[in-house]
């Protein structure tokens, strides 16, 4: 059953100049035209570099941003239709796990009082003893003791402050969980803890996910099904292991590309694949394929021009790429004349590869014909491709 359903989303934030008349002079595309659909109990990835739309999308879910247009169809209920005071009382069942959740807190707040806050809102728990008893409940649950009630936020670890977000969300008994890059703060030992706790909690309660994450490893495991944005759309989406043993679309080789294999030899042999430049800024976003001044299989028909639309190639398997079935095929190969390089490994470049890449190493050679503004502006040596995760 299809929990969150959203058609068409898009969230455009006006860009507004001027002194005496506030004048809207454009718009940041910040989200384009998403949907997607997460199932009950299932954990829904959403991927992509920082800027791509992720937290917009994540907020405009729960109409933290206003939705310029398009459905977010809840549990049969059109959330971006709803009166104001209905979309409050409909956000208890939706709710919010961010990256740093007490980073905003009165640090004065105990965090019975923090957890006690929500449920009086929304009018859950009788009175304070019934209140306590529940939060105790999901205290342990999130495996903090009952002794964290009186405590203060600065009293806790990274790693204890997230379960205190889970819990805040937890208290209000929802039945979708939308985590904002969940465990990007935290020691890596802590992120799989952090996580494992997510999977328990979501088999136990039945809960709902969308995780929001620009690291792939972070979604891999969780996620029941994958989609990969790119500045304000997906790109890409496909069940968890379809999209990791089969990726299909330029840009998500390119982001599987940059995680590191733990195994030696396949590590020192495998295809690597570095973007120039930066995200184009989403206020001026690229026409045609929006991923053309990056891609490295760029053709000249139709890339630049036609934008290509989410379609199914198979096994619930969408790719928005002019060229995926050739790619896939192997026919069509990484672009000589407009693409920048694909490089395998440094220093073992071969053939066309290390051609481009000596002529992008050329002072004032140019970084491609369309770089992202915040491309290398001559190509030199100290600007050369960049990783798309750090
Ligand atoms: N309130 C806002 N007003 C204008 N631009 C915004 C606002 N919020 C986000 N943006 C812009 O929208 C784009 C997407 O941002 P965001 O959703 O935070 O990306 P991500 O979470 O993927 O890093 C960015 O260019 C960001 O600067
Ligand atoms: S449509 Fe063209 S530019 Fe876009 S991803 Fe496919 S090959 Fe690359
Ligand atoms: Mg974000």
């Amino acid at each position: 059953m299809t929990l969150l359903e959203l058609d068409e989303v898009k969230v455009h934030f006006p860009v507004r100049r001027g002194i005496l008349f506030d004048r809207t002079v454009g718009h940041v595309y910040a989200v384009d035209g998403v949907s997607l659909s997460v199932s009950a109990g299932q954990t829904y990835g959403l991927v992509g570099e920082s800027g791509c739309g992720k937290t917009t999308l994540g907020r405009a879910v729960l109409r933290l941003n206003e939705i310029t247009s398009g459905r977010v169809v809840f549990d049969g209920t059109d959330l971006a239709a709803l009166p104001a005071e209905e979309m409050r009382r409909a956000r208890r069942r939706l709710q919010m796990v961010f990256q740093d959740p007490l980073g905003s807190l009165n640090p004065r707040q105990n965090i019975e009082s923090v957890l006690a806050e929500g449920m009086a809102a929304h009018g859950l728990g009788a009175d304070r003893a019934e209140r306590r008893a529940k939060i105790l409940e999901i205290l342990d649950r999130v495996g903090l003791p009952a002794g964290s009630l009186s405590r203060y936020p600065h009293e806790f670890s990274g790693g204890q402050r997230q379960r205190i977000g889970i819990a805040r969300a937890l208290v209000l008994e929802p039945d979708l969980v939308i985590c904002d890059e969940p465990v990007s703060a935290l020691d890596v030992s802590i992120q799989a803890q952090v996580l494992n706790l997510l999977e328990e909690l979501q088999d136990s309660l039945g809960l709902t996910y969308l995780v929001i994450a620009h690291d792939l490893a972070v979604v891999r495991h969780i996620s029941d099904v994958i989609g990969v944005m790119y500045l304000g759309s997906l790109v890409e989406e496909a069940p968890s292991d379809a999209l990791y043993s089969d990726p299909r679309h330029p840009y998500t080789r390119a982001l599987m590309s940059a995680v590191p294999v733990p195994d030696p030899e396949v590590e020192d042999t495998r295809e690597r694949i570095l973007l120039r430049g930066d995200l184009p800024s989403p206020a001026g976003p690229p026409a045609g394929c929006r991923f053309h001044t990056r891609c490295p299989w760029r053709q000249p028909e139709r890339c630049a021009t036609e934008r290509p639309e989410l379609t199914d190639v198979g096994g619930g398997h969408r790719v928005a790429c002019h060229y995926a079935a050739e790619i896939a095929e192997g026919t069509l190969r990484p672009n000589r004349e407009l693409a920048p390089p694909i490089l395998h490994q440094p220093g073992t470049l071969t053939g066309f590869e290390a051609e481009a890449a000596e002529a992008a190493a050329e002072p004032g050679a140019a970084a491609g014909p369309e770089a992202g503004p915040g491309g290398p502006p001559d190509g030199g040596p100290g600007q050369g491709p960049q990783p798309l995760i750090p």
